[in-house]
């Protein structure tokens, strides 16, 4: 196998917050019973899919100090698509004068996860360079009158460069499923809201997550006390703690946004990421595990390694981006 490695990563959010206090005014729910129930103080709404995808993409590009013709993979995750026809991922690789191959995943909340294993997987099969984004506008899919759903959502775009290398694999192993039988659970019809069975949810993922955790964890040959930072989806800290205590991760090991994006769904593991690089809490060889779980029902998890051998020299590239 090629090897591969995360040379840049990038986020973005919109500008309006909306807080619990602004939810707590007009419907019937408080600060205490949200934060309580899912560790949610605030979340964004506004932009497009795209438009949060791109500016996400551009940090990532100036951090991997790359441009946009050097990329010739874009694999775009996202359950809220500008439109259903064309992929939104077509305007996104035309904005940023991407070279190559461009897709939209929808893998619901997984989609990150998704993503990255699709991406390694064509790394390995030839291409150079490949930008993974998972972008959501789950507020556009969200009654904001049902207390039930409309506290859980934001917006929000997360994403990395990812290049192949001669050096180790990026992935050390990972575990992609779902169990189709549970749409009823968890669904959004075309023009419709999303639906949502939240205790049922709630109790599918914890166990599907768990599980695959624990195959990939084996399957990689490595313990959870190796694990250097812990990369869940972002959809209540419940949840998260639930994993965390299941598997003996502890939390100063979590990376955790949730408090102040909400469920950004695909975007959420790479804006976990983001913030966690940032603050500069991953160095070289750390292992990182990451954990998605969504409609579906999907789940996903992959051992993967951070860091790595040097790139090779940069190729001639067209156009700047
Ligand atoms: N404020 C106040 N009360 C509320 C609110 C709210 N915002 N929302 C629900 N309640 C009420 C319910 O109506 C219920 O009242 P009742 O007992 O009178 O019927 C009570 O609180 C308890 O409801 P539960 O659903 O049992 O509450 P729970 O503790 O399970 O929390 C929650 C609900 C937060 C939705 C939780 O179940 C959850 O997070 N589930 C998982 C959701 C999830 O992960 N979804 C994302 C999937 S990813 C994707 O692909 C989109």
């Amino acid at each position: 196998m090629r090897g591969a490695q995360i040379t840049g990563w990038g986020m973005d959010l919109p500008e309006q917050v909306v807080t619990n206090a602004d939810y707590e005014a007009r419907l019937d729910t408080s600060d205490e019973w949200i934060v309580e129930r899912t560790g949610i103080k605030e979340r964004r709404h506004g932009g497009t899919t795209s438009e949060l995808a791109v500016k996400a993409a551009r940090h990532a590009l100036e951090r991997a100090g790359r441009r946009g013709p050097e990329i010739d993979l874009l694999v775009l995750a996202t359950t809220t698509p500008d439109q259903t026809v064309p992929a939104t991922s077509s305007w996104v690789h035309h904005t940023l004068g991407c070279r190559g191959a461009a897709f939209d995943l929808n893998a619901a909340c997984a989609g990150f996860v998704y993503g990255l294993v699709t991406a390694v997987a064509l790394l390995d099969a030839g291409h150079e360079r490949a930008l993974l984004i998972g972008s959501d506008t789950l507020s556009q899919i969200t009654d904001q009158n049902d207390r039930g759903t409309a506290v859980l959502f934001g917006d929000g775009a997360g994403a990395i460069v990812v290049e192949a290398t001669e050096g180790e694999p990026l992935i050390l192993a990972h575990d992609l499923g779902l169990d189709g039988s549970l749409t009823p659970i968890l669904y959004c019809d075309r023009g419709g809201y999303i639906y949502m069975e939240g205790r049922e949810v709630f109790r599918k993922a914890v166990r599907a997550t768990v599980e695959s955790a624990q195959r990939v964890l084996k399957q990689a040959d490595v313990t959870a006390d190796e694990i250097a930072l812990f990369v869940p989806h972002q959809a209540n800290m419940r949840i998260i703690d639930a994993m965390g205590q299941r598997l003996g991760i502890d939390p100063e090991r979590y990376a955790i946004v949730l408090d102040h994006t909400g469920n950004t769904s695909a975007a959420s593991c790479g804006i976990a990421l983001c913030e966690a690089a940032d603050a500069g809490r991953l160095k070289d060889g750390d292992l990182i595990l990451f954990s998605g779980f969504g409609a579906g029902m999907t789940w996903a998890s992959a051992v993967v390694r951070w860091g790595g051998a040097p790139l090779p020299p940069m190729r001639a590239t067209g156009e700047p981006g």
